[in-house]
């Protein structure tokens, strides 16, 4: 375990070879990057609100979702949430989370460890519903209806380690499956995420970050209006080589592949501007 500047923890994957957080701090950058959109977005929570949490790992956005939606208990909302592959179990009893949601510990331990039995949950815990995919979200993010989801915490292990989290074609899919006014937020700023974003039709817009991150990334979906001191991000204003995104048309392409095709276009198109 790794302890963040804020007090919070984190931990390393030795397969993605990254840490799960910032050191800054999990907690900092869960309701400083998470968790501001929900009062600029969404002051007022719609019925039947649904927050996807992409990437459930420590399950500090997870929890803060929880807490957020049970204080204004709406009987209707719900949380999905998705996880490749649980932390263990004896890891999340030690996590030392922030007075605000440390009372959900034991409800987390416990729905993790259903999971580990199951692969799937879905479950109240007080008035908020809890649905939980253990497995690859490309694949589980088929089973969600159409135009269900209203806010999504994109959190994934950074572009160039988990590349298939991160193509144009899986940023398609996310809009099928959201409300028209849903809102994507991610701490990625980088061009060719952007970019990404752009040619799956959402409308990104740039946003302070914290620490050392100067800016994260809010995509509203495109029937949503943009905030009136706001400005959509344009493709023009990304470098050519880095509006090349990742692609996985059939969503279940590897690391390598996704990674090899996008760094083969990029030489293409080096060798046409710099013949
Ligand atoms: C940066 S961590 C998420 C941190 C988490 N949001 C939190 O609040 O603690 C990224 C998570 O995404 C998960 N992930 C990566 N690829 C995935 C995939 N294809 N499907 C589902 N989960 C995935 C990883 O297993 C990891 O737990």
């Amino acid at each position: 375990m790794l302890y963040c500047d804020d007090g919070s923890a984190t931990l390393f994957h030795p397969d993605y070879r990254e840490n799960y957080h910032n050191l800054t701090g999990a907690w900092v950058e869960s309701t400083e990057i998470y968790g501001k959109v929900w009062n600029d977005f969404f002051p007022e929570i719609p019925v039947d609100f649904c927050v996807a949490d992409v990437g459930l790992g420590l399950g500090y956005n997870f929890l803060l979702a929880l807490s957020l939606l049970d204080k204004k208990s709406l009987k209707n909302s719900s949380i999905v949430s998705f996880e490749q592959e649980l932390i263990p179990l004896d890891n999340l009893k030690k996590i030392p989370y922030p007075g605000e949601v440390a009372g959900y510990q034991d409800t987390l331990f416990s729905l993790c460890q259903n999971l580990e039995e199951q692969n799937f949950i879905n479950q109240k815990v007080n008035s908020t519903n809890i649905t939980i995919y253990l497995g690859d979200l490309r694949q589980k993010l088929k089973l969600l209806p159409d135009r269900s989801v209203f806010l999504w915490l994109w959190d994934p292990f950074s572009p160039a380690k988990n590349p298939e989290m991160w193509s144009l074609d899986l940023f398609r899919l996310v809009l099928q499956k959201s409300s028209t006014q849903a809102v994507l937020v991610t701490y990625s700023a980088a061009a060719q995420i952007r970019a990404a974003l752009l040619r799956s039709k959402w409308h990104p817009i740039t946003r302070p970050g914290i620490g050392k991150k100067k800016e994260i990334t809010v995509a509203l979906h495109p029937q949503r209006p943009l905030p009136t001191s706001s400005q959509k991000i344009s493709l023009d204003e990304i470098e050519p080589q880095d509006r090349v995104t990742f692609r996985d048309r059939k969503l279940r392409d590897t690391r390598e592949i996704i990674l090899s095709r996008r760094l083969q276009t990029r030489a293409r198109i080096r060798r046409i501007l710099h013949p």
